[in-house]
């Protein structure tokens, strides 16, 4: 059991760059969403919601997952959804949230992309009131079409301004990296920046990996601990300054354990690492929480632990003046607290 108290952790300033919106929909707000709109989910208590987020593998989570999306509907909701999330990051010390959002799911269900853009995008302008730098990084789903995908970035163009980067999510099985090589390349050209989910132990994960690498020319692989499986690529990642975006709590729900050695290896060869939450209302706890479970069950050091956060502010698509501040910050409480006792 590691002697790191969890008033270090929030007090570290990080950000926050594998948090997918719709993953933060909580049974409370859930159940309010529903009365609002006068949508029948068929529970009616928290208990009864929570009951309903059970799942074994990424393939069964998402059959959850979609599902509960249905009571996102007005601007308001897609607004409130995010403001909960970003209050819950700010108690945590983020000062840097790059949120994923799926247009694809709302969009298929009669939701306009601009109801869901206007939504997150006041909540993103509200989110300075926090102390949190917020932005948006839209996600394409995988299961879905190229074509649609192709479609779904036109309908972002107008929003341009609004959207730091893209990433591709959902469920990784027979939808590799390279069904969405095209669109990802009009998506750089338009200036988007590029990451990609490489899920947890998926059949060809290390295959999918070194085409995201090579052929797709991502920043950031969100998971992608898989990596070691290939010390050549360990290597040039390392060298690339790859940023990978880990959340163990996450893993310890879609595969059998948290990853936690995997994360901590790379951390410890000196690859960018961070810790985000994925998925939180699903997964049992924001991005504090995963730093906390992991420092747990791998016995970090006070220094492990501040490298997670300088990572994240480095791999970070800020401003590089507003980074500089916060990685000074960081500095200057290490330093000065006398924090790292180790
Ligand atoms: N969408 C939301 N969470 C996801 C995850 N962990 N992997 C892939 N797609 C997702
Ligand atoms: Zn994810």
């Amino acid at each position: 059991m590691t002697s790191i108290d969890r008033e270090f952790i929030d007090s570290l300033p990080k950000a926050e760059l594998h948090l997918h919106i719709e993953g933060t929909l909580e049974p409370e707000l859930k159940l309010e969403l529903a009365r609002r709109n006068g949508v029948d989910i068929g529970q009616s208590t928290v208990d009864e919601v929570r009951e309903t987020y059970a799942f074994t593998d990424l393939t069964s989570f998402l059959a959850v997952y979609y599902p509960a999306m249905e009571v996102l509907v007005t601007e308001q909701d897609f607004h409130d959804l995010a403001m909960d999330y970003l209050r819950r990051a700010a108690a945590d010390g983020v000062v840097r949230a790059e949120i994923f959002f799926d247009p694809q799911a709302h969009t298929s269900r009669g939701v306009s992309f601009r109801t869901v853009i206007d939504g997150l995008w006041s909540a993103v302008q509200e989110a300075s009131s926090l102390g949190v730098d917020a932005a948006l990084i839209m996600c394409f789903l995988r299961d879905h079409s190229a074509v649609s995908a192709k479609e779904t970035l036109e309908s972002s163009l107008p929003f341009r301004d609004r959207i730091v980067g893209v990433g591709l999510d959902s469920d990784e099985r027979g939808n590799p990296p390279e069904k969405f090589a095209e669109v990802f390349a009009a998506a750089k050209e338009a200036g988007y920046r590029l990451t990609m989910h490489c899920d947890i132990d998926q059949e060809q994960a290390i295959t999918n990996i070194e085409t995201v690498l090579h052929s797709i020319g991502v920043e950031r692989i969100d998971h992608g601990t898989n990596i070691l499986e290939n010390p050549a690529l360990v290597d040039e990642a390392k060298q690339r300054g790859i940023g990978f975006t880990c959340c163990p709590l996450s893993n310890s729900f879609v595969t059998e354990e948290m990853k936690g050695a995997e994360i901590t290896t790379l951390l410890r060869e000196g690859l960018k690492v961070s810790i985000a939450s994925d998925d939180p209302a699903y997964f049992g706890g924001y991005v504090g929480d995963n730093i906390a479970a992991l420092a747990d069950a791998q016995n970090l050091t006070r220094e492990d632990v501040v490298q997670l956060a300088r990572n994240s502010l480095e791999i970070s698509w800020a401003d590089d003046e507003r980074t500089e501040v916060w990685l000074r910050q960081l500095e200057e409480l290490v330093s000065g607290g006398g924090i790292i006792t180790t």
